[in-house]
């Protein structure tokens, strides 16, 4: 990407009108041995002000170890006006936190950074604008937002009904490297490729002076940190570091005479989990096709299905914003008598989103208040 103005040659002299340096930014998630970004400001990105106290976002655990397949109401989940209290993490591990939220109101009366993780938001409901100083996405039902951790950003969302399920990954977010070329490339078979992904539209750079709060997350504290200059003043950028978003109904499913593994299905990768899109497709054409998952022993990874939309065939009850959560370490599987009448069927409209984590979760004090009880026995014809 390259977007706005830079000037011909990193790290020289670039003036601005009044002949004043712009102030060159290098960002990156990964030290300097990895995907980087050179932004270009009106003023330099560290005039703080002055500190607030830090408060703790870090997730309440009700249950640290536990064997039992669970089910939660994802939009038992109450609104909540701000942002970043409407965030309530639900399942945790060292590599990932799964949160939902349901935010009433826009995140414009300070910034927001997350300096411990990259952030997936997937959008069940709602719409709006995300703001950074790479630009604006103008994001909608479906849309997975990528935030990489060190991004400052706003949200403005068009109504008071949002929905979002969020991974926060302490790892890098990246594409599957098995649909990537040496180079970076999205392979011909890859699920979906570069025409796909929606990047930062940039704005007017923001020359303002005042105080500037930007709330950043840090080790699961919140720290509130006063700026004296507003951080969109970015006139311009290049590089391979910036936030971008992928709708899910984009993702091209693959198919196949049998049943496909859930690899095909995935479309995000980070460090010890992965994130699959479970999308409307043709079933499996053999003539003696199951269409219909067979049971399967995980044993190393916990499985998320969080249900999006339409009829999942191999679930008795779904309901829109429900999440199952089948553990490594006990076998699960299609639900009784949906096996046989997934067979014959030619299509399936469910809509869904994965996260298979290759190590145990953890359960929030918040998860337990929306648990469905009893769905360890669900199977039980
Ligand atoms: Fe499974």
């Amino acid at each position: 990407m390259r977007t706005g103005s830079v000037p011909a040659k990193r790290h020289t002299q670039f003036r601005q009108s009044n002949g004043k340096l712009y102030s060159e930014q290098l960002f990156s998630t990964e030290g300097f041995s990895s995907d980087y970004s050179l932004l270009y400001h009106i003023h330099p990105p560290t005039e703080i002000l002055g500190t607030d106290i830090p408060i703790s976002l870090l997730p309440r655990i009700a249950e640290e170890k536990m064997l039992s397949h669970r089910s939660f109401e994802g939009f038992n989940i109450l609104p909540a006006k701000d942002y970043l209290n409407s965030r309530k993490p639900i399942l945790v591990n060292t590599d990932c936190q799964i949160s939902l939220a349901s935010p009433v109101q826009s995140l414009r009366d300070y910034f927001y950074k997350n300096a411990d993780a990259d952030e997936l938001v997937f959008v069940h409901e709602g719409s709006g604008k995300l703001i950074t100083p790479y630009g604006s996405i103008v994001f909608g039902y479906g849309d997975y937002l990528v935030i990489p951790r060190g991004t400052t950003y706003q949200i403005v969302f068009d109504t008071e009904n949002n929905r979002l399920f969020i991974v926060e990954s302490f790892s890098p977010i990246r594409y599957p490297k098995k649909y990537l070329s040496k180079n970076g490339q999205l392979l011909e078979n890859a699920p979906y490729c570069e025409r796909d992904i929606r990047t930062p539209i940039i704005q007017d750079p923001i020359d303002l002076s005042g105080d500037f709060l930007i709330r950043i997350k840090k080790q699961g504290m919140l720290y509130g940190m006063h700026y004296a200059h507003h951080p969109f003043d970015v006139v311009g950028w290049d590089g391979c570091c910036y936030p971008f978003t992928f709708s899910i109904h984009n993702f091209e499913p693959i198919t196949g005479r049998l049943h496909q593994p859930p690899p095909v299905h995935v479309t995000f990768e980070a460090h010890n989990f992965v994130v699959c899109s479970f999308v409307p497709r043709l079933f499996d054409y053999h003539p003696l096709s199951i269409p219909a998952p067979y049971n399967h022993s995980n044993i190393d990874s916990d499985e998320v299905l969080y249900y999006v939309d339409g009829d999942f065939m191999s679930r008795k009850t779904v309901m829109r914003g429900m999440i199952t959560l089948h553990p490594a370490g006990i076998p699960h599987g299609p639900h009784p008598g949906t096996v046989e009448k997934s067979i014959g069927a030619k299509e399936t409209k469910e809509l869904a989103v994965m996260v298979d984590t290759f190590h145990p979760l953890q359960l929030t004090t918040e998860a337990l208040e929306i648990e469905n009880p009893g769905y360890s026995r669900s199977w039980i014809g």
